[in-house]
């Protein structure tokens, strides 16, 4: 293996002459005074696990709320399979394909965990009743809630008829998480998804981060645990001060450089 320039990680197969499915260039956000991102760019390839890294403050949440359409770049382009998108909203992109379980989780507590993973997008009856009626299939989303759940391999969650606000913080982690695997059929992004979790639950949460990629749907997962990171990612972008650091991979740098890298101990 030939030594890696970190700046351009041209070995990787994914990368080579492919349009991202997810790229940004040059995105810009401040908030007031303070420069939540300072000319960001990111490529997200088909096929792949797209780890971001970076200290606390570096711009991590603010990049994928830009990408993701909770906050409007103040500059900058986004690309979704090379074609610009302005997203105005998180339904703007959810409805193009991009899930997203942000840091801070938007579940309803009050709710069940079947309509949760339902949220937005609630089944109807068939014939009259849904059509004219707006009744929803209860039964029907239950099912589908309980074979999902089953699919993706979360045990923690027993029934789906329990309202979240009984759940552990754990167990409301897992539901956000599962239905951004259900429902993302272009691009999922996990922004701290294992952080609330136990061992048992975030081995299961970094299962299906390779089920997804492994069923063609590539994911950006942000993470300050380091072996999840290496374990789980095939590239790792480092994000320092707003910007990107380097681009590097699990086989490239090890654990220390890259956290090097990441307080800005070392050059990428
Ligand atoms: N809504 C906001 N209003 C004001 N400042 C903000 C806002 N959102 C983010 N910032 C600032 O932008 C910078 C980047 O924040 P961001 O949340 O993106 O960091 P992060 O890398 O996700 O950090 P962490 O690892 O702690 O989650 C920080 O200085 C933060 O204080
Ligand atoms: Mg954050």
């Amino acid at each position: 293996m030939t030594t890696i320039d970190t700046t351009t990680t041209t070995d990787d197969d994914v990368t080579a002459s492919a349009t991202p499915v997810l790229q940004a260039r040059g995105l810009v956000k401040t908030f007031g005074r303070v420069v939540g991102l300072d000319g960001v760019d990111l490529e997200l390839y088909r096929g792949e696990v797209l780890a971001i890294i970076g200290d606390n403050g570096a711009g991590k949440s603010t990049l994928i709320k830009c990408l993701t359409g909770a906050e409007i770049p103040d500059e900058g382009e986004i690309l979704l399979d090379g074609e610009r998108v302005h997203f105005k909203r998180p339904q703007d992109a959810r409805a193009a394909g991009i899930e997203t379980v942000y840091q801070t989780l938007a579940v309803a507590p009050s709710l069940d965990i079947a309509s949760n993973l339902f949220l937005g997008r609630e089944v109807r009856r068939k014939g009259f009743l849904g059509s004219v009626l707006r009744m929803t299939d209860r039964a029907g989303m239950r099912e589908r809630a309980r074979r999902e759940l089953r699919d993706l391999g979360i045990s923690t969650l027993q029934d789906v008829t329990v309202p979240v606000e009984n759940l552990s913080g754990g167990q409301r982690q897992a539901v956000a998480v599962a239905r951004a695997a259900a429902f993302g059929s272009k691009v999922v992004v996990l922004d701290e998804p294992t952080a609330a979790l136990g061992v048992r639950e975030s081995g299961q949460v970094l299962e299906l981060v390779r089920t997804l990629r492994d069923n063609g749907v590539p994911v950006i997962i942000i993470s300050h645990n380091m072996p999840h990171v290496f374990e789980i990612a095939d590239r790792i972008h480092v994000q320092r001060l707003g910007r990107r650091a380097a681009t590097i991979t699990p086989r490239s740098h090890s654990m220390t450089e890259a956290v090097a890298i990441m307080t800005g101990a070392a050059e990428a």
